[in-house]
């Protein structure tokens, strides 16, 4: 079984993701989504707010699971006994972390590949820090974000 993880901070996931797995939920027969704790941002939602949000999101891919973890990625790859990485990239500024990342994983299990999947070009500007300033500072997101996403980040705004 062709098994692939999706890993990602996803605060919160966006249409952009979403397209990400539409396309990558065709080529493999597994999509884990590994909510990640990344300790260079500051998270709006918690770990577990944003599985939820993920799976009320995502509810139309059957063969796309979720969940969250802590450590380093490839340990995480490991026990999955996955075989890709799978990460979306939109402009060339995306490139250089993507990059480097992709190759210190590449380096530290040598076996396994990042493969990247090119966003739909209406989704290139969109990314999950924009959409939370974008709403924090009053500005309609719909177009971004799944509806329960919208409904989250209102309600998550209010308090
Ligand atoms: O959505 P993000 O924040 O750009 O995703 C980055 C993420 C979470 C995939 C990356 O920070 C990560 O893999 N973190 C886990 C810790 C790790 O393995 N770090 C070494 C690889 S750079």
């Amino acid at each position: 079984m062709k098994l692939a993880v999706y890993p990602g901070s996803f605060d919160p996931i966006t249409r952009g993701h979403i397209d990400i797995l539409e396309k990558t939920s065709k080529i493999f027969d597994k999509i884990i989504i590994a909510v990640v704790h990344n300790i260079n941002k500051k998270a709006l939602f918690t770990l577990e707010e944003r599985v939820e949000l993920i799976k009320e999101s995502i509810s139309h891919l059957d063969n796309v699971e979720v969940e969250s973890f802590s450590g380093l990625l490839v340990d995480y790859i490991r026990e999955k006994k996955a075989c890709a990485i799978i990460r979306g990239l939109r402009t060339v500024s995306d490139f250089e972390y993507e990059a480097t990342m992709a190759y210190m994983n590449k380096n530290l299990l040598p076996d396994v590949d990042t493969i990247f999947v090119m966003s739909r070009p209406e989704y290139i500007f969109i990314s999950s820090s924009g959409v939370k300033e974008a709403a924090i500072l009053g500005g309609d997101v719909s177009a971004m974000v799944p509806l329960p996403v919208e409904k989250k980040l209102k309600e998550k705004l209010k308090q």
